[in-house]
């Protein structure tokens, strides 16, 4: 499943990760500056913030009442597109999908 990572000053990284492995652990997996995933993916720490591509946010599931929560905590300003990106696993149907990343996790 290909994921774009596009970082906050337009340069786009573009990475191939399993079918079930979460954004967040294909970005870190590839060394995607930007996303840090301190809590390895349990929606607890909000540092792997990221704002869904409005072309693709419609192909995504819903954000989950604990990632709603979390997202507060987040240090960006959170968008209707912002999404904790431990919480969407990789999936056939998500290939290409384009993830914009904040300037800053802290
Ligand atoms: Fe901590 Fe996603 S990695 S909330």
């Amino acid at each position: 499943v290909q994921v774009h990572f596009v970082a906050h000053d337009g340069t786009r990284t573009s990475v191939e990760a399993e079918a079930g492995t979460s954004i967040m652990a294909a970005a870190v997996a590839n060394g995607i500056d930007g996303i840090v995933g301190e809590c390895g993916g349990a929606a607890m720490c909000a540092t792997c913030h990221v704002y869904l591509d409005p072309a693709d946010a419609a192909r995504v599931p819903d954000r989950a009442e604990i990632e709603e929560e979390m997202l507060d905590s987040a240090a960006a300003e959170v968008t209707g597109f912002s999404r904790l990106s431990c919480q969407i696993t990789l999936e056939p149907g998500l290939d290409g999908l384009v993830v914009h990343l904040p300037q800053s996790q802290h």
